[in-house]
């Protein structure tokens, strides 16, 4: 069965790693990163944001990742990722996700908290663990000024008053990284990481972690990262991997033999990041 994000999130912050978060959007992509966890002997967090749930749908999305957990020998959590609504989240809670994000970053400060205390009240009392925001992780493709990007993110007295008022499970700061794929590299800032985490015992996220420096995950986890997301560098890999059977045998048309490799492809790189983020061999 399904385990919570708390339940996972507190072994990684004793022991010193982060959790991989990995998007899921169909049966492919869950498996790849089933077998990925099973292989490696990692507790996983398989996640469905909003376009995942509108591509796969709910029931679909939950009925696979019941499937593909209760056949695991690892922990395995279901989390809500950037929901949005407070009907959305009550929907998770009864279908069957063991956790939820509710992203109220783009709301003022008490916005934010009222919001997010309101999807706790639900959320925790029926069992599931909830990740809130706070700062706001745009997108590499937002095209912000620096001091846009600097407004952005997370204040660290902001953050100390935001979990002493809502007593969230987890915490998605903004230090710098974003959503999608990086035209250089993302310079994350370490001197706020290590702000926040001297004033929040809450274990912290990090979001759009695809293409990050190696050394630059390493100490993120080091100051205090636990629980790491990742989706573009999966959707890169699948692409990659249907990319090479159309490009070098245009004749096939089994999809079975185009989405087959492109699992393979997937696979590998969930294994990687589960090596760099010191989760594998913790299950
Ligand atoms: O946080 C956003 C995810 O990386 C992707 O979202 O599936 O709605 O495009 P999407
Ligand atoms: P990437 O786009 O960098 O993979 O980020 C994914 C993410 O943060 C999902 O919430
Ligand atoms: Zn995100
Ligand atoms: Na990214």
């Amino acid at each position: 069965s399904l385990v919570t994000l708390r339940e996972l999130l507190k072994d990684a912050q004793e022991r010193n790693y982060a959790v991989g978060a990995f998007n899921t959007n169909n049966m492919e992509i869950i498996q790849a990163i089933i077998e990925a966890a099973e292989e490696e002997r990692s507790p996983v967090i398989l996640q469905a944001s909003q376009g995942g749930l509108k591509y796969a749908g709910l029931e679909y999305i939950v009925a696979m990742v019941e499937v593909a957990a209760k056949n695991a020998t690892v922990p395995v959590a279901l989390h809500l990722d950037h929901g949005t609504s407070f009907e959305q989240i009550v929907k998770c809670v009864r279908a069957g996700f063991s956790s939820v994000m509710f992203d109220g970053s783009k709301h003022p400060l008490e916005d934010n908290i009222q919001k997010t205390a309101k999807v706790i009240e639900v959320a925790q009392a029926a069992g599931l663990s909830v990740e809130a925001e706070l700062g706001k992780i745009g997108g590499t493709e937002d095209d912000i000024t620096v001091s846009e990007e600097d407004a952005m993110m997370t204040n660290p007295e902001e953050a100390k008053y935001f979990v002493e008022k809502t007593n969230v499970d987890a915490l998605a700061i903004a230090i710098g990284t974003a959503h999608g794929p990086y035209k250089g590299q993302p310079k994350l800032d370490f001197d706020r990481l290590k702000t926040i985490r001297s004033l929040v015992s809450t274990p912290l996220v990090l979001h759009g972690a695809s293409g990050v420096g190696e050394d630059s995950i390493r100490k993120a986890i080091e100051l205090g990262i636990t629980k790491i997301n990742i989706d573009t560098d999966i959707r890169q890999a699948f692409t990659r991997g249907v990319q090479d059977v159309t490009n070098n045998k245009p004749e096939e048309f089994d999809p079975r033999k185009i989405l087959g490799p492109a699992k393979e492809e997937m696979k590998e790189i969930v294994k990687q990041k589960m090596r760099l983020f010191g989760c594998s061999n913790k299950a």
